[in-house]
């Protein structure tokens, strides 16, 4: 495979440096330089700065991080990703369970006779203390999430209660007996807070929004927001904190009736000023996945900045809110090109006509049926608009993902897009259309994870809605497709001038010690190795553990250390 993968460079210069001082045309010596030890990463103008020097990033995700049993598989592992030029890496600040379980880790417990505890032990809030401090020892920053929307049940038949150990840990894993802490979605969240609370209440009635509306269950997760923020407040490794994961109205539990993208928006900015008022020194952000809502009554209207002449050109060059003339003006603009449409730009053209093969979309049903003309993208049927979100004033940065195995991105047309360049072409125009919201509102825009699923991982993949792996083996596309594709996201992405650019999902082999069964050296599910003494990070079909992709991060990052230090960064293309 790494073989097939040649790194060539074009001749394609940066159109805009945003930097003040005036262009260089050499490209200095990447360096993080320019920042103190104490500087805490900033927003300003749009843009993260760290010292006096700005600090776009490319970013990997490990949400088992707290899993790690020692410091030194810490290192080795925040080692491994920082040798690649990554920056900051994405995980999750939290771990709740209803009973303590016998093995591993857990942060907070919801105790059946109502009571809440924080583990204050080594297999609990320690656990992150390691993450800080290891990070802070390798020169990496900690993106920490608060909570997450995915908490999918396993339904073994029983009505109602959530074993603390969520899948039967009993070996062979198959992938529907995932051991607790496998998947991204296992570390409880919001559904855990909502049964808490509502223990009367019978299951089918359980609704998922109750967890923004009730008092309770909020002054409950604000508890906890600011012990957490509290304890990290004066480090600067940490370069902030996500209210949730992908916050929407509905998640394994349904949506109520009420539910709308105002409730999530409220609920987010309650948080962000519970976390601001705790924790002054760190970004917050709102997680979200980035869904628009057109047509929806904003919380934050927009309001056009005054002008001022010695803002930057980028800044000028505001866009205004997306609205319904401009989605249907895309729309035509695809349809007139007829599908695939064309690249907007020369190196776009090129890049697409590299691709050929084709992307076999799984099954029908992963994509999301539209619910009216703009697509469930675009109408807030997900409880989220991403612009309210990212006008919070108490947010300082705004969130999106892309993962087209679980969404279809297409717009009102093209939603049944099937063909690899039509996937690759929907992701440039989400990150495009995301980098000029984020411009809009003057806040940096941060890719908070990405992924596609190849051929070679698809038989691992598990949807975040899901409990299991839903076992498809060879569908996807081809790992140099992925390879590919990523390449030109990242490139995208850095382009538009989208500030984190983080990758779902890291993968490490070679784990020394783990008392998490969620750290497996089980042969085809994580790292194929049938070694009996060391331990593979979790495979939920988007984990990266060979060179191929870690290599198109490392180029990334490479462009944006030069660009970070006032250099014309060449875009690098993939010579397939
Ligand atoms: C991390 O590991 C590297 C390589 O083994 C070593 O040089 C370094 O001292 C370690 N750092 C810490 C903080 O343990
Ligand atoms: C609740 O249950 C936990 C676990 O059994 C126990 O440790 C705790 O003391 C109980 N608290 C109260 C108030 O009953
Ligand atoms: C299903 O979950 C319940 C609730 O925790 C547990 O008591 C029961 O043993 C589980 N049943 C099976 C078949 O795993
Ligand atoms: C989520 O909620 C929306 C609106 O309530 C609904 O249209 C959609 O089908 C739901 N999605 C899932 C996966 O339940
Ligand atoms: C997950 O969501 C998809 C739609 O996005 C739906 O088709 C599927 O049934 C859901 N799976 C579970 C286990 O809820
Ligand atoms: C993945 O797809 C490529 C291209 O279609 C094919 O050559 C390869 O054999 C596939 N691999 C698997 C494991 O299905």
């Amino acid at each position: 495979m790494v073989q097939l993968l040649r790194f060539i460079t074009a001749c394609l210069l940066l159109p805009v440096i945003h930097l003040g001082s005036a262009q260089s045309t050499t490209s200095p010596t990447p360096t993080t330089s320019g920042a103190n030890a104490g500087d805490f990463v900033r927003a300003e103008n749009g843009r993260f700065m760290l010292g006096n020097r700005p600090f776009q990033y490319i970013g990997t995700s490990a949400y088992w991080l707290q899993l790690l049993d020692n410091d030194d598989d810490m290192n080795k592992t925040l080692t491994d990703i920082a040798s690649r030029g990554i920056k900051v890496v994405r995980t999750w600040a939290f771990n709740d369970v209803t009973e303590i379980p016998s093995d591993g880790v857990w942060i907070r417990v919801f105790h059946n006779n109502g009571t809440i505890e924080i583990n204050t032990g080594e297999n609990g809030i320690l656990r992150l203390d390691r993450i800080v401090r290891v990070a802070k020892q390798v020169g990496i920053h900690v993106l920490f999430s608060l909570t997450n929307n995915w908490f999918p049940k396993v339904n073994n038949g029983t009505a109602f209660g959530v074993p603390v150990h969520r899948r039967d840990n009993s070996l062979p894993l198959d992938g529907t007996n995932l051991p607790r802490n496998y998947l991204s979605n296992d570390f409880g969240g919001m559904d855990t807070y909502v049964r808490h609370f509502h223990p009367e209440t019978n299951s089918a009635d359980l609704v998922h929004d109750v967890f923004y509306s009730s008092q309770a269950i909020r002054d409950s997760f604000h508890d906890y927001v600011k012990t957490i923020v509290k304890r990290y407040k004066d480090e600067p490794s940490v370069i902030g904190w996500e209210a949730a994961n992908d916050p929407r109205c509905n998640s394994t539990l349904p949506a109520s009736g009420v539910c709308n993208p105002q409730t999530v928006t409220t609920w987010t900015s309650d948080v962000s000023t519970v976390i601001k008022d705790n924790d002054p020194n760190h970004l917050v952000a709102t997680g979200d996945s980035g869904y628009y809502c057109v047509d929806c009554t904003k919380v934050y209207p927009y309001v056009p900045p005054p002008p001022a002449p010695s803002m930057r050109r980028r800044s000028a060059h505001r866009e205004g809110p997306l609205t319904r003339a401009k989605l249907l003006a895309r729309d035509e603009d695809w349809k007139r090109r007829n599908l695939p449409p064309p690249a907007k730009k020369r190196e776009r053209s090129t890049l697409g006509r590299m691709i050929r093969a084709r992307w076999s979309a799984p099954t029908e049903s992963r994509r999301k049926r539209q619910s009216n003309e703009f697509g469930s993208l675009f109408d807030g049927s997900f409880g989220v608009d991403t612009e309210d979100l990212a006008n919070i004033p108490t947010v300082d940065f705004s969130s999106f993902q892309y993962f087209p195995d679980q969404n279809s991105y297409g717009t009102v047309s093209t939603s049944s897009a099937t063909s690899f360049d039509q996937v690759v072409q929907s992701g440039i125009d989400w990150i495009e259309q995301h980098a000029a919201t984020a411009n809009t509102y003057g806040k940096p825009a941060t890719l908070n994870s990405f992924g596609i699923v190849s051929n070679v991982t698809s038989n691992s993949y598990a949807p975040f809605n899901s409990s299991s792996v839903v076992q498809e083996s060879g569908v996807g596309t081809s790992q140099s497709q992925q390879v590919s594709a990523y390449n030109t996201w990242i490139n995208t992405a850095i382009d538009s001038g989208v500030q984190g650019i983080i990758h779902y999902q890291w993968g490490v082999t070679n784990i020394a010690s783990s008392s998490s069964p969620a750290l497996t050296h089980q042969s085809g599910v994580g790292d194929s190795s049938t070694s009996t003494t060391t331990f593979a990070s979790p495979n939920d079909g988007y984990a990266t553990y060979d060179d191929a992709i870690k290599s198109t991060l490392e180029a990334g990052a490479a462009r944006v250390d030069i660009k970070n230090a006032g250099g014309v960064a060449k875009r690098t293309l993939l010579d397939l």
